[in-house]
């Protein structure tokens, strides 16, 4: 897969990612950051889910993020940057998030640039809604959401507690279990909010299209709606 292209594809949808994409687990919050007020970067912040949240809870956050299209939708302190450019001083944060991001920059340079803002002792905390494939129709959606995805690069599921590189600590994982209500409509926009429908031409996106909708269909039966089972992968590491 072209993988700039797809990292660079969400802002042609970015109303729609917003009203759509799922919101994070509370606790999942809590328990990665405590109760304390900390200074925080959400670096891929898209528009803004993870940042509003963490706010909400009290926290001071600056949302850092390369897509303009992205970024316009985020209220309050929110700078044109990236993982390997975060526009703030040295050793200024308590915590780094990336939420449904670190994909897209793991690896080196960004570990070091992570590191180099955040203050001895900060927390760079990645973190992922995954879809609970355990559930046998969910597993089903995934190959139609992300069966062209070969899991080379990184797979949020699996990483190892050095994943951070020399200048973190081990890192902790903890997961989080919840689901979501959809339709078959609010499923078909889930799909239309993620890279692979984004960077695919009109056929594609109409086969996707169809086989969330008879596969969605076939799920909800007669009921109103039908709950989208996740789990959350919060993993926190803290600078050395
Ligand atoms: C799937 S979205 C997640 C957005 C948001 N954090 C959320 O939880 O909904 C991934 C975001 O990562 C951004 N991104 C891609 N490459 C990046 C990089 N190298 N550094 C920082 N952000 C990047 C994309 O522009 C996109 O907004």
């Amino acid at each position: 897969m072209d993988f700039s292209k797809h990292a660079s594809s969400f802002g042609a949808a970015a109303d729609l990612y917003d009203r759509i994409r799922p919101r994070y687990p509370l606790e999942a919050l809590r328990w990665a950051l405590g109760e304390a007020p900390r200074r925080i970067v959400d670096l891929g912040a898209g528009t803004g889910i993870l940042t509003r949240q963490l706010r909400e809870l009290g926290h001071d956050v600056i949302a850092v993020e390369p897509d303009d299209e992205m970024r316009r939708q985020i209220d309050g302190d929110a700078r044109a940057g990236s993982a390997t450019a975060i526009p703030v001083e040295a050793e200024s944060l308590d915590a780094v998030t990336a939420g449904q991001a670190y994909h897209w920059f793991a690896g080196e340079p960004a570990h070091t640039e992570i590191a180099r803002v955040l203050k001895p002792g900060g927390w760079f905390i990645p973190i992922w809604n995954v879809r609970d494939e355990s559930v046998a129709w969910v597993a089903e959606l995934s190959d139609v959401f992300d069966g062209h995805r070969a899991r080379t690069a990184i797979d949020e599921r699996t990483l190892t507690p050095d994943q951070f590189g020399p200048l973190f600590g081990t890192a902790e994982l903890q997961l989080f279990r919840w689901s979501t209500p959809h339709t078959v409509d609010s499923l078909v926009d889930l799909i239309k909010s993620r890279s692979y429908y984004l960077v695919s031409d009109a056929d594609a996106r109409a086969a996707l299209e169809a086989r969330v909708r008879e596969l969605a269909g076939r799920i909800q039966g007669d009921q109103e709606h039908f709950e989208l089972p996740y789990v959350t992968y919060a993993y926190r590491s803290s600078k050395l």
